[in-house]
């Protein structure tokens, strides 16, 4: 995995394209020579199948397929491996699956890698949803305080080997210290300072969540939902 400090900011900035494949498309092809990642998730997967990671491939750009992978150990490294072979540069899995399920999934990672000869995708845990609060943690019969469970996933998904873990941006910097400096920690709910917050709550600017330890930032609307995309994602990269 190269070390996330010697790549340029702009080039750990992944755009969410959380839409059909017609628009994803269009963006991405707005966006080719400005951005180097794309995150495909759940609701463009499963639309559209593997064939839209290898059209973001075919473009040139880094995929990051975001599946949130868990299931039994077995299944783990099946989809896990699976995904590589989609061309998928970065992947996750719910550290809730356990540490025997994510080292799985990072046996998968590797396999895959090794068929195919090239260097294998990165892999994030999700520590505890960002959608998820201390009464849904109660839900589900975890008695800790939410930030004791979020680092104490985040060393299990140490533990299992993999790159790091996905991240709201109020949580980077103690998750640093958890993880070490080379760990990625990707952030979601980033806004730059003009921007709708939408549906996000915890929220960071572009800056503020880079300067807290993230090493790549996940920005969706503010880039694809804005009348210029292209001038969108360079106002960020300005404002870093
Ligand atoms: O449009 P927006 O910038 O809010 O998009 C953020 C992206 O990050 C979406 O694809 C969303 O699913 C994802 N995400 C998130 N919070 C998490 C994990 C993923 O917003 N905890």
């Amino acid at each position: 995995m190269p070390k996330f400090t010697e790549i340029p900011e702009r080039d750990r900035i992944i755009v969410a394209l959380d839409c059909d494949k017609q628009e994803a498309l269009r963006l991405a092809d707005l966006l080719a020579g400005h951005a180097t990642w794309m995150k495909v998730g759940m609701t463009l997967y499963y639309q559209e199948g593997p064939s839209i990671v290898q059209e973001l491939k075919d473009r040139g750009f880094k995929v990051f397929l975001d599946l949130k992978f868990h299931d039994i150990p077995h299944q783990v490294r099946g989809a896990a491996k699976a995904a590589v072979k989609t061309g998928a540069d970065m992947l996750t899995m719910h550290s809730i699956g356990t540490i025997e399920m994510m080292r799985a999934g990072q046996e998968g990672v590797m396999e895959a890698a090794a068929e195919m000869g090239t260097d294998p995708a990165a892999t994030l845990g999700v520590t505890v949803l960002t959608s998820m609060g201390q009464g849904e943690l109660d839900e589900i019969g975890v008695a800790r305080y939410i930030e004791q469970q979020v680092l104490i996933m985040a060393a299990h998904v140490k533990v299992s080997g993999l790159s790091g873990v996905v991240a709201s941006p109020q949580e980077a910097s103690e998750l640093r210290k958890v993880l070490g400096p080379d760990a990625y920690i990707v952030t979601p709910g980033v806004r730059p300072a003009t921007a709708d917050v939408g549906d996000q709550k915890r929220v960071a600017t572009p800056k503020a969540a880079f300067e807290a330890g993230a090493s790549h930032l996940v920005i969706g609307r503010p880039i694809t939902q804005a009348a210029d995309p292209v001038a969108a994602f360079e106002d960020i990269v300005a404002s870093l």
